[in-house]
């Protein structure tokens, strides 16, 4: 089936990215409709290394303030949800039950850590892309953001558990005053080329 062109525009042609946010909460019902959604996003050998860590009170986000980068402090504080999008190293633990007709695949990364983080790595961040999708299609506007220290994340909220940090993106309503004017993309002939 092919959506409509409303429904692209909502995707991609109208989307923005938001830098203020109108006074409205996102409930924890819509970010568990947001995961239900995003988790059918593929990723290879169905490994699913993307954890989200969703900062929906201000004494969460106040934890997450000391890594910020300067210019993304006060749009951060001031989103009703910032989501820190990370992976699991070790996501290869949970291949037998995710990805059970073949149960030799934990092994493939199990034993080849590069491999492993270059997985983890590209696919946590397609699912990250998946996430701004589901949230567009959801009504909700986003804020990624990857200017923030990782290190500091890290030992602040995954500490115990090895995830590591890649990007956040705040989600809610955003306000048009925080948008900035749309930059103009790379043409097809300078992005793609037909062979
Ligand atoms: C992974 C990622 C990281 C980004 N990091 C920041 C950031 O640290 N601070 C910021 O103000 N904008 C950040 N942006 C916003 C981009 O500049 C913005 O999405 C891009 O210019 C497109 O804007 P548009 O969606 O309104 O067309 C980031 C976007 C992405 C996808």
């Amino acid at each position: 089936m092919v959506i409509d062109d409303v429904a692209l525009d909502t995707l991609f042609r109208d989307a923005r990215t938001q830098n203020k946010w109108r006074d409205e909460p996102v409930s924890d019902e819509t970010l568990r409709t947001l995961y239900d959604l995003l988790k059918w996003g593929p990723t290879s050998a169905n490994s699913s290394p993307a954890r989200f860590l969703f900062l929906r009170t201000q004494e969460a986000k106040e934890r997450l303030r000391p890594a910020l980068s300067p210019g993304n402090v006060e749009k951060t504080m001031q989103a009703p949800v910032t989501v820190i999008i990370a992976y699991d190293p070790k996501f290869y633990d949970f291949l037998p039950r995710i990805f059970p007709h073949n149960q030799d695949a934990r092994s493939w990364f199990a034993t080849n850590e590069a491999f492993a983080q270059e997985t983890a790595f590209r696919n946590g961040s397609l699912q990250g892309g998946y996430l701004i999708l589901a949230a567009r299609a959801l009504g909700l506007d986003c804020g990624p953001m990857s200017g923030f220290d990782k290190a500091k994340v890290d030992e602040e909220f995954f500490a115990y558990r090895g995830w590591k940090s890649n990007f956040i993106c705040s989600l809610g309503h955003g306000d048009p005053a925080g948008v900035f004017p749309r930059s103009p993309r790379l043409d097809f002939e300078e992005a793609c080329e037909l062979l």
